[in-house]
């Protein structure tokens, strides 16, 4: 049975990453297939913080290709190095753009993105076989605090 997300309407963001850590505990740890706990991820993080768009972009050969997300259409590939998902993915490490516009490179998947997260997901030989996209329509919208939080939670993902 699927259950509701339990969200305190009052809480912080922080707040808000320790409710959902354990509720996507729960429901990755029940499930063992890969595309449907990170369609679920993609859900639980939109629904809890409302962001412009959430998902994921899987490794297929030289490229990054779209998995699960929620928002509207976005690019389908992106190379490596490209855009801040090719270059969290180069880098092998997480990526804070505090506004789009000042990023080289930046993909404009839609014009209402003003600032991005891009978080790394590690195999066991410590290569990225994906990336979490977050983007907001805010300025500035992400900090060290949404970068620890996501890392804890895509560690409760494992590699297909
Ligand atoms: N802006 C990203 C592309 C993906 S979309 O934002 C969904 C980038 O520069 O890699």
């Amino acid at each position: 049975m699927v259950e509701e997300l339990k969200l305190n309407p009052n809480s912080s963001r922080d707040e808000k990453y320790s409710e959902i850590y354990p509720q996507i505990k729960s429901i990755v740890g029940g499930e063992t297939d890969t595309i449907a706990n990170l369609a679920n991820v993609a859900a639980i993080i939109k629904e809890t913080f409302e962001f412009l768009w959430v998902g994921f972009y899987l490794v297929k050969d030289k490229e990054l290709v779209l998995g699960p997300f929620q928002g509207p259409l976005a690019c389908t590939r992106i190379g490596f190095g490209k855009g801040v998902c090719g270059t969290a993915w180069k880098e092998k490490k997480t990526v804070i753009v505090p506004d789009v516009e000042l990023f080289p490179g930046h993909i404009a998947c839609s014009s209402k993105s003003r600032s991005e997260i891009v978080v790394p997901l590690f195999n066991a030989k410590k290569e990225v076989w994906a990336v979490l996209d977050l983007d907001s329509a805010k300025v500035s919208d992400f900090t060290k605090m949404d970068e620890l939080n996501l890392e804890k939670i895509l560690k409760l993902i494992s590699k297909p």
